[in-house]
């Protein structure tokens, strides 16, 4: 599904600012992302990532700034138009249905059909394979059907299942606000690996995460937020996992 583009670099914010009456949420932010590449975004309570994830995706318009999608300028006027050039979220919900097989929600709302209206038909063995085939890359191996309903399933292999759904459908630009807040160890090592399949079938990532081990561990670029500015953007192999916690505590490094 990843389309080919010439330019790594596939999206794109400059010097963008959004503000909610006088608080300043985001304030001249200036972001790239690139294929193949996973960018883990930290900072403190407030610091203005999930505003920032908010711009990327059309939830919010920036008051300010430019948004460049595989080199043109672009204003979405929804998360819809966002993700129909290829921006996925994988929100914190999920937008799972538990009740339902694992097929029918990865294909849920794009089925995949044939004949026309009024009579179309559901290919639904097209559909349980492909999902069989996308989940098992993510590494969902235990799963023997695709029948079986996502209620069976934990949390960290739903948010699998989700990233997943946004790799096979979407092909640029994944973002994922905080998809291990409520895991284990355990199962935050399942969305870790979730997260790597998608990055190195050529997705861009932008992930925001609190654990600051976890992003040193999965993340190719660092971005620490401080006050709603970009304070910091770093290389991994050039922080230590205690320098990036300093710089998220407002300590400063050298
Ligand atoms: N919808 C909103 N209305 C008003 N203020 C908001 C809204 N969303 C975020 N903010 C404010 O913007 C700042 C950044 O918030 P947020 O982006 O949620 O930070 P983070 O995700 O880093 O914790 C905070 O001061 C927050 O209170
Ligand atoms: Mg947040």
């Amino acid at each position: 599904m990843n389309k080919q583009t010439p330019a790594a670099n596939i999206f794109e914010l400059r010097d963008v600012t959004k503000s909610f009456g006088n608080v300043v949420a985001i304030e001249g932010v200036t972001l790239e992302v690139s294929r193949h590449e996973t960018i883990g975004l930290v900072g403190d309570n407030g610091a203005g990532k999930s505003t920032l994830l908010k711009v990327m995706n059309g939830f919010y318009a920036p008051d300010r700034g430019e948004i460049k999608f595989q080199g043109k300028s672009l204003r979405f006027r929804s998360p819809r138009e966002a993700r129909s050039v290829g921006i996925e979220t994988v929100y914190q919900d999920l937008a799972l249905i538990p009740e339902l097989s694992l097929w029918r929600n990865f294909f849920l709302g794009r089925e995949i059909k044939t004949g026309r209206l009024p009579f179309q038909v559901l290919r639904a063995n097209q559909m349980r394979e492909i999902t069989m085939v996308n989940l098992r890359e993510m590494g969902l191996t235990r799963l023997r059907s695709p029948d079986e309903p996502v209620n069976i399933l934990s949390g960290g292999e739903r948010q699998a299942v989700a990233i997943s759904r946004a790799r096979y459908f979407g092909g640029s630009v994944l973002l994922l606000d905080e998809p291990t807040s409520a895991l284990s160890v355990k199962e935050t090592e399942k969305v870790s690996e979730a997260v790597q399949a998608a990055r190195s079938s050529g997705l861009g990532v932008v992930v925001i995460e609190h654990n600051i081990a976890n992003v040193h561990r999965i993340c190719d670029r660092i971005v620490v937020m401080e006050h709603g500015r970009v304070f910091k953007s770093v290389r991994r192999e050039d922080v230590s996992v205690s320098e990036v916690a300093d710089m998220v505590a407002g300590r400063h490094v050298n």
